[in-house]
């Protein structure tokens, strides 16, 4: 099964474009299935069509759901919330407070993902959509199978084996003792071990890739450029950019004409901020993207004669590994010549020249607080490390 995110900042059409392709694609005679995760939900909306918690049947090749995040959320999370909130409970802490203690941002999303790997075991489907929520939201959903493995490697193997031992002792000593039950944390280590064979589903860019999407303004392709960065780092392949509500060239009215210039500009930094990834565009209609009829249009405007469910860019960008002072990031850059390239560090933002292209990758925060030590370029790859005292760049 194919598996497609569409993630980008608020309001700039993700549920529209996920919508317009999952109707592309079961055009093509995929079998296809799109799942919003975003608790707002408005895939219903954007396709005029009552959708369910349940799955639901469009049209002969098309489902959709609209994931119940609360009910995911009592289902994988239930148990071990109940264990939770009685711990903290007696620890003296008042209920709705330890209610919220007991859960992380980014985990109500990140179940209703489960239901995701329930399809892809199952193997019903050729392409899956998810319409995620908004950048932020979906860079913690996303970012959770990371903190997970973090408090699973270095908290809970750690307190079980140390519950073994003290639990006995403890029981008979205190009467108001709470310690978790082989139950508890065999849910916590069952729902682990999903979360990670999820994780590993969604990191394999040959199954799972991540598409931004924009519209062609300064401040959406930032956040955009940093979502980029951010899912690169946690290891997410991006294999494209849809540039949505673009003015198209037949409008002449004068009123737009500025807007017309601004956009084309932000199109052009975005091929320099997105490089080597394809930049799709879809124009902005001169209606309510409502209904399968124009999602079906903006579908084929916008992939034209491409499989959308085709993976269009499988490489990671981005390797940041840890050396003994710091960090080096690994940088894949074919066909650029060493003699060509220029590169300086501006605030948060790492800006490589190469003839006269440009690109600007924003740093994620560890980077941008340590000086630029050297960069070298080697085998199409730009190593570039980060961290000890210098700040010359040797190569
Ligand atoms: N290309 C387009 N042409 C015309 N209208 C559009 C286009 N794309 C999106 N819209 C409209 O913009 C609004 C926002 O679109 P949509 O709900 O898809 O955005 P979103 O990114 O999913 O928003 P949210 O962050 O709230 O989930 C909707 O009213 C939709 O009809
Ligand atoms: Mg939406």
């Amino acid at each position: 099964m194919r598996i497609i995110l569409y993630t980008g900042k608020g309001g700039v059409g993700k549920t529209c474009i996920s919508a317009a392709t999952a109707v592309r694609c079961a055009k093509l005679g995929y079998k296809t299935v799109v799942l919003s995760t975003d608790s707002a939900h408005s895939l219903s909306d954007s396709m005029d069509i009552a959708i369910g918690d349940d799955i639901t049947q469009i049209s002969p090749n098309l489902y959709a759901q609209e994931i119940n995040v609360q009910h995911e959320m009592r289902l994988n999370w239930g148990s071990i919330k109940s264990f939770i909130v009685d711990f903290l409970s007696k620890q003296g802490m008042k209920g709705l407070i330890a209610e919220e203690f007991a859960i992380f941002p980014g985990m109500e999303e990140l179940f209703s993902l489960l239901k995701l790997k329930q399809y892809y075991e199952e193997g019903e489907f050729d392409v899956a959509i998810i319409d995620c929520a908004p950048t932020g939201s979906t860079m913690r959903m996303l970012n959770m199978p990371d903190i997970m493995r973090w408090y699973m490697e270095r908290f809970f193997h750690l307190e079980r084996r140390i519950v073994k031992m003290v639990k006995p002792v403890m029981e008979r000593m205190y009467d108001n003792v709470l310690l978790p039950t082989d139950e508890v944390y065999f849910s916590i280590e069952e729902l682990y071990s999903r979360i990670r064979d999820l994780h590993e589903v969604l990191t394999n860019p040959d199954i799972c890739s991540v598409r931004l999407v924009c519209n062609p303004e300064k401040m959406v392709i930032k956040e955009s450029q940093r979502a980029y960065t951010f899912l690169s780092l946690f290891g997410f392949t991006v294999d494209a950019v849809v540039a949505n509500k673009v003015l198209p060239k037949t409008i002449t009215d004068p009123y737009f004409t500025r807007w017309q210039e601004i956009q084309q500009k932000y199109l052009e930094y975005a091929k320099q901020a997105f490089h080597p990834l394809n930049i799709f565009q879809a124009q902005l209609f001169d209606d309510e993207m409502v209904g399968l009829a124009l999602l079906e249009k903006m579908g084929e405007s916008i992939f034209l004669k491409q499989d959308p469910a085709q993976v269009f860019f499988r490489e990671k960008p981005f390797v940041i590994e840890k050396n003994d002072s710091g960090y080096d990031l690994y940088l894949k850059l074919p066909c650029a010549d060493k003699n060509d390239m220029n590169m300086w560090v501006k605030g948060d933002e790492l800006i490589l020249e190469i003839g006269n292209f440009k690109t600007n990758t924003l740093l994620p925060g560890n980077l941008a607080s340590l000086p630029l030590k050297g960069a070298v370029f080697q085998e199409h790859r730009l190593k570039i490390t980060f961290g000890g005292n210098s700040n010359e760049i040797p190569e």
